[in-house]
Parts: C-alpha cells; sequence; structure tokens
C-alpha cells in the first residue's frame, strides 16, 4: 500500500477514535446532569482554593477588588499571609492558589467567584479527557517547564486553549500531580495508557 494510503487509514482511525471519547465523554458529563461530582477527586484548583480562603478571610477584599490587581505569585503569598488566611492550607493548595492568581489576575469582568476565570480543574476536565482517558496527564510526574512545553507537542498545539490558560493547567498539573491510579474512578481511567 502507498503511504499516503496508510497515512490516511491512520487518520480516520484518529479520527474515528476520537468522535467515540468525545460521544463518551458527552455520555460521562451528561449521565447526571453535567456530573461534575465524578470530578470531586481532582484535587482543588485556584478558583475553589480562593472560594475557601475568602469564605474564611472576612478582612480580605473581596473578589471583584482582587481581580484588578497585579500580584507576582509571591506578593500574592504576601498578602494572604498578612491576612492570615493560609493557615492550615498545604503547599499544593497555596502553590496553586498563588500561581492562579499570578497568572490570571489582573482580568476584566469579574464580579463574584462565579465570573473568575477557569481554574486547572476545570480546564483539565474539559479539555484533556477528549482523546484519552484523564489518566494520562493525572498521573504523570512532571516538572512545570516539561508541562509548559507540552503545549508545542502534536496534537496539544492546536487545541483551542490561549496562552493563559495552558500556564493555569501547567501550574495546577505541576502542583497536583501526580494521582495514584487508584484515586482515579474506574470508568474515567478507560484507555488509560492505550489512548
Ligand atoms: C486532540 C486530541 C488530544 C487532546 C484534546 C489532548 N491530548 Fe494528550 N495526547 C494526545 C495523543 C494522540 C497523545 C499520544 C501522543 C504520543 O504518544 O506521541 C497524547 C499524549 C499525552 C500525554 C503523554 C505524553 C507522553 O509523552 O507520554 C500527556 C501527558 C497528555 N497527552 C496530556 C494532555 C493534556 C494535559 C491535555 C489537555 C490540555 C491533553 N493531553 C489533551 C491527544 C490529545
Amino acid at each position: 500500500m502507498k503511504r499516503t494510503d496508510l497515512a490516511a487509514i491512520r487518520a480516520s482511525r484518529r479520527r474515528s477514535r476520537l468522535i467515540r471519547f468525545v460521544v463518551c465523554l458527552a455520555a460521562v458529563l451528561l449521565g447526571g446532569g453535567l456530573a461534575q461530582d465524578q470530578f470531586s477527586f481532582m484535587p482543588p484548583d485556584g478558583p475553589d482554593v480562593l472560594a475557601s480562603v475568602l469564605e474564611a478571610c472576612p478582612t480580605c477584599e473581596v473578589v471583584a477588588e482582587l481581580s484588578i490587581q497585579e500580584r507576582s505569585a509571591e506578593e500574592w503569598q504576601e498578602y494572604f499571609t498578612e491576612e492570615a488566611a493560609l493557615t492550615g492550607r498545604s503547599e499544593a493548595e497555596v502553590l496553586t492558589l498563588i500561581s492562579y492568581l499570578a497568572i490570571n489576575f489582573p482580568s476584566t469582568g469579574v464580579r463574584d467567584l462565579a465570573t473568575l476565570p477557569r481554574g486547572g480543574r476545570y480546564l483539565v476536565m474539559m479539555n484533556c479527557q477528549l482523546c484519552h482517558s484523564i489518566a494520562i496527564p493525572l498521573t504523570q510526574t512532571r516538572s512545570l517547564e516539561r508541562w509548559l512545553e507540552h503545549r508545542r507537542t502534536s496534537p496539544h498545539d492546536s487545541l483551542s486553549l490561549n496562552a493563559v490558560q495552558w500556564d493555569t493547567i501547567a501550574h495546577y498539573l505541576t502542583y497536583n500531580t501526580p494521582l495514584p491510579l487508584e484515586a482515579i474512578p474506574e470508568e474515567l481511567r478507560m484507555g488509560a495508557g492505550g489512548y
């Protein structure tokens, strides 16, 4: 067979596999009326941690005021430390929070917690199980640098994610993975490793 035929067959197999996964994913998500509870095994992302930090911090500014400020991750950590708002938080939660804020703020149009830019948990859930199991990204041991580079590998370079979203995903995965495979619900592990 000619090379081009083979390439065409491969491409069409890839396409049908992609369609199968998208259909599966749709079934998974629609199953319980957007059954996001199924993903509660995933560690909290920036917006999740921010919500619980602010809930316990009456002296912190409200989210709309915070969202228009520009600070580095270290400066965000200082801000919340001065408010004594980080006590009892794990290192992963703190790093996830301050990196999310440094990457995503200042942001326009944030009125409340519901209008925050999406965090890593949500972005991974929506974008990283269309072609393979979500277990693929969640069980990797990778440095931030490697996750940032991942954006440029095919086919990931053609996903409709902007630089801020990729940055958010890369930091989230760096601080919160690897998860043990057993932590991932069995129905979401399908095809893990086999793409
Ligand atoms: C359009 C389909 C598609 C989407 C969407 C996708 N991937 Fe992949 N991913 C692949 C394919 C195909 C491979 C296998 C590539 C290979 O082995 O060269 C892969 C492999 C991987 C690997 C393993 C790479 C390795 O070297 O072992 C990681 C990690 C990964 N993807 C992370 C992600 C993350 C994070 C997202 C979401 C931002 C994502 N993927 C979304 C298609 C996709």
